[in-house]
């Protein structure tokens, strides 16, 4: 199948009718998006990703009031929520009504929901009569990508059209936020962090992704948003040190000279690149860059690549949540 790259809103409208697969734009992530209330369309998307089955899959709809038509109940704390932060980066589960199958939720009551903020897929959404499944539109377990190429890259020859509403602005996952028994738990960190939830709710809110903790959830386990080169994140001089007569990659924030200068007094000859993800040292260009970054240094021939952690507040904690995911056991 060949894969075509455009910005043809009623193409992509009508691959979608025919139960046909089509990777859309959305302000994280680009996602590959099938019918949710067609089974069938659904098991193409596991296809080709290569996903397992058991791990769920988000459902995008254009307002919130559409919500009501798939789940069994709103918890007030949902709705203050959308109010807050949708359309955008925040995901929400819910207990699912009939009309979703088991396919979509990997057996789960729970549905995840999220009306997304990019223009193109609102439009898209609003003109279709059903809800989008739509996981990040990369193989399973490598990064997700930020751009149509990204898709391209990954799905060329399996999915018939890719929507291409430019490079992503967030640049991770949404928030995935849980609701049980009153109280709210971030099942995943993303652009909507914990400090804002808890602003806005007034009360204490549950951060909660540990990976044992959710076998279940294989999105929020380890090995997930990997480069084919290993990656370390921590201390760069110890790594540096460690690897010091390897081809390493480092990644990091501010400029080059600091981002060397990070490593100490080592042997620099063996370093193949040295990527900035903000020289500003801003941490929403670093969430912007992330996976374009990674994606990058994973072309590089490098044996490693080295990179440290950022300060975990705000949509810090989603950035070193995804970069830990993406480290390799040594
Ligand atoms: O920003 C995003 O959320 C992007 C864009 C495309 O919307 N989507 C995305 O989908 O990141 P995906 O499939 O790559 O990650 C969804 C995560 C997975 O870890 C999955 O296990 C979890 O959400 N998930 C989905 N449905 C769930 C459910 N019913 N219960 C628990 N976890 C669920
Ligand atoms: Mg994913």
């Amino acid at each position: 199948m060949i894969t075509e790259i455009g910005v043809d809103l009623s193409k992509a409208e009508d691959y979608l009718r025919k139960g046909e697969l089509v990777a859309i734009p959305t302000e994280t992530v680009y996602g590959l998006a099938g019918n949710a209330l067609n089974d069938d369309a659904v098991l193409k998307i596991f296809h080709a990703k290569d996903r397992p089955q058991f791990n769920p899959l988000i459902i995008h709809l254009p307002s919130w009031q559409m919500v009501e038509k798939y789940v069994e109940e709103i918890p007030v704390d949902a709705s203050r929520l959308a109010s807050a932060f949708s359309p955008g980066p925040i995901t929400f589960l819910l207990r699912k009504k009939p009309i979703i199958s088991d396919l979509v939720t990997a057996g789960s009551p729970k549905v995840a929901i999220r009306i997304p903020g990019h223009p193109f897929t609102l439009q898209l959404l609003t003109q279709l009569d059903f809800p989008l499944a739509a996981p990040s539109a990369n193989r399973f377990g490598y990064v997700s990508p930020v751009n149509a190429m990204h898709v391209y890259e990954g799905l060329h020859l399996r999915i018939p059209y890719i929507l291409d509403g430019g490079p992503c602005e967030v640049g991770v996952e949404s928030t995935i936020v849980d609701f049980e028994d009153g109280e709210v738990i971030v099942r995943r960190t993303g652009k909507i962090s914990v400090e804002q939830i808890a602003a806005t709710l007034q009360k204490p809110v549950r951060l909660e992704t540990s990976a044992e903790k959710h076998p279940v959830a294989p999105g929020m386990l380890h090995s997930h948003y990997a480069t084919t080169t290993p990656l370390l994140c921590g201390n760069m001089q110890e790594l540096a040190q460690k690897f010091a007569n390897k081809k390493v990659v480092l990644m990091g924030w501010g400029t080059m000279e600091q981002i060397i200068a990070s490593i100490g007094k080592i042997d620099t000859s063996n370093i193949v690149a040295c990527l900035s993800l903000s020289e500003q040292k801003n941490m929403d260009e670093v969430a912007k860059h992330l996976f374009a970054t990674m994606r990058k240094a994973d072309t590089l021939g490098a044996d490693v690549v080295l990179t440290h952690l950022f300060p975990d507040v705000g949509i810090g904690m989603a950035v070193n949540d995804r970069l830990q995911r993406a480290q390799t056991d040594i």
